[in-house]
């Protein structure tokens, strides 16, 4: 696993919405670049970038019509190059989103395989022989096209109906038409990945987040030959780029390090119990003290004892697929779950605008975003016009802004003390300079119990040894702990103090403290 991820604290940009240098209303890469500084400044030392590549954006970008060619609403793909050399420049590092599983009905490959007559794409998708038997009814399709082409039969899709499923075969083969794991169609879509992942590999990005990284062979129930399959893709990486790193949305960090991710992300789905943390009725970050991070815990202990020293498990403030953290926590309750969020192994991903508590929006879908369109409103800079976004007339913009008259926005808050920006680039710093709270350090929970707080677990490395205190509820806390409280790294609203192995904590507070 690359060094570097061991100190990284990533940022996710949805390109869309962060930062319109060209004044056309939509964010673009030159725009990101000119903001790494900020990024760098909050403590984030790399990116993830939703995908910026050719589509009709029926997905926002998920429904990619050529993988090797940035979207002109973006810029270039010199423009991307110089991203990612700013941002080596500045220590930082750049991982793009790589979408697998599916393309837009749109890219070349699909629009060839629609044809009646063989060629080279004919295997590159999931085709049934002929247009009565639906992909759809068999085990592991999502859904299905029919009737849209001159080529008999229907075509499996992965996610929306216009982004049909790439075809690398299926575990279990039930039909005549269906392709083996090792059949040459299955390998030629497996090796045009890894083309993909080769042209911006040279071109001096990262690595990737993969996209759906478990849903590419299908009647594949365990998952045993999807992940044999991407270790096929790590093993070339190995030998040809060995520093690529890949995160996987996968949300079974058992699977997918075995599979050969170096991460893989806390989800909002999967059996993480990640929504408990800061999305529901009664989150444990919040205030009222009503919360249960007692499922979380047993889940992500379960699931680092499988893979510690494999890789990472990733924890997320949000990103583009659920409601903001701002929905559920105000700024102050925020402050608290980035102290958990960035004491915790693994490398965190700060969502853009979660820095500052951006607000969940309700509005119209956009590009397929449905419910998930809120979370994806253009990043407040300061209090100028689209505040600071773009020079464009606001009902040009890609989506509305938050026209609340205390909005947050990023200048502002880096210009007052005490803000959720302040804090999280304190944390950060805290993070940079404490091996024991970094990604490979190791985590023991010392108190957590069913409905109760506080939260605390102790972050080691060599000698070090850190104790995290969160205690969220606007109450007192107590709990037991024999060892003796040395310095305190951290405090936000006071330090716990200890009298006879009883710890007690003052009401939302967070603290790091040296113990022995
Ligand atoms: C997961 C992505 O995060 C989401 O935004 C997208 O819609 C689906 N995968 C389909 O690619």
């Amino acid at each position: 696993m690359s060094q570097w991820l061991n100190d990284a604290v990533f940022y996710e940009i949805y390109p869309q919405s962060f930062y319109d240098s060209n004044g056309d209303g939509i964010g673009d890469i030159p725009g990101i670049t000119a903001k790494l500084d900020y990024i760098r400044s909050l403590g984030c030392n790399a990116l993830w970038l939703n995908p910026c590549f050719l589509s009709p954006f029926g997905d926002a970008g998920y429904d990619v019509a050529d993988y090797c060619q940035v979207a002109p609403r973006y810029g270039t793909n010199e423009d991307l190059t110089a991203l990612f050399e700013a941002a080596h420049t500045r220590g930082m590092h750049v991982l793009l989103d790589l979408v697998p599983g599916h393309t837009s009905v749109e890219h070349r490959w699909f629009k060839e395989s629609c044809k009646a007559a063989q060629n080279p794409y004919s295997g590159r998708y999931i085709w049934s022989d002929n247009v009565w038997d639906d992909v759809a009814r068999y085990e592991g399709i999502a859904g299905s096209l029919r009737g849209i082409s001159e080529r008999d039969g229907s075509v499996a899709v992965n996610f929306f109906s216009m982004q049909p499923a790439l075809n690398y075969g299926f575990a279990t083969v039930t039909a005549p038409w269906q392709c083996a794991v090792d059949s040459p169609q299955a390998l030629a879509t497996r090796q045009a990945m890894k083309d993909v992942m080769a042209f911006w590999l040279d071109r001096g990005c990262d690595g990737f987040r993969v996209d759906m990284a478990g849903s590419l062979v299908k009647n594949d129930p365990g998952q045993e030959q999807t992940i044999r399959l991407w270790q096929d893709m790590r093993a070339y990486l190995d030998e040809k780029y060995p520093h690529a790193v890949l995160v996987s949305e996968w949300g079974e960090a058992d699977k997918s390090l075995r599979a050969g991710f170096h991460m893989d992300f806390l989800l909002h789905f999967g059996p993480s119990h990640y929504m408990d943390l800061f999305r529901c009725e009664h989150p444990y970050f919040s205030r009222e003290g009503k919360g249960d991070i007692h499922a979380f815990v047993k889940a992500y202990r379960k699931n680092y004892e499988l893979t510690n020293g494999k890789g990472l498990i990733c924890p997320i403030s949000g990103n583009h697929d659920m409601p903001r953290m701002r929905h559920w926590l105000d700024p102050e309750e925020m402050k608290i779950a980035f102290a958990f969020l960035l004491s915790m192994p693994g490398a965190p991903f700060i969502y853009y605008g979660d820095e500052i508590g951006m607000q969940y929006l309700d509005l119209p879908s956009k590009e397929g975003g449905y419910e998930r369109t809120g979370a994806r409103t253009p990043m407040q800079w300061d209090s100028g016009k689209n505040a600071g976004f773009s020079t464009a007339e606001a009902d040009r913009l890609y989506l509305p802004q938050d026209p609340a008259a205390d909005a947050p926005n990023a200048a502002a808050q880096q210009a007052q003390e005490g803000s959720l920006w302040r804090e999280v680039q304190k944390l950060n710093g805290i993070r940079h300079a404490t091996p024991a709270l970094q990604a490979q350090g190791g985590i023991e929970f010392v108190y957590c119990q069913e409905d109760a707080y506080p939260l605390a677990y102790l972050r080691t490395a060599g000698s070090q040894r850190v104790l995290v205190v969160l205690n969220p509820a606007g109450r007192e806390t107590k709990f037991l702990y024999d060892g003796k409280l040395g310095r305190a790294l951290y405090t936000l609203n006071g330090a716990p103090t200890q009298a006879h192995g009883v710890v007690t904590v003052p009401p939302a507070s967070a603290a790091f403290i040296e113990v022995e």
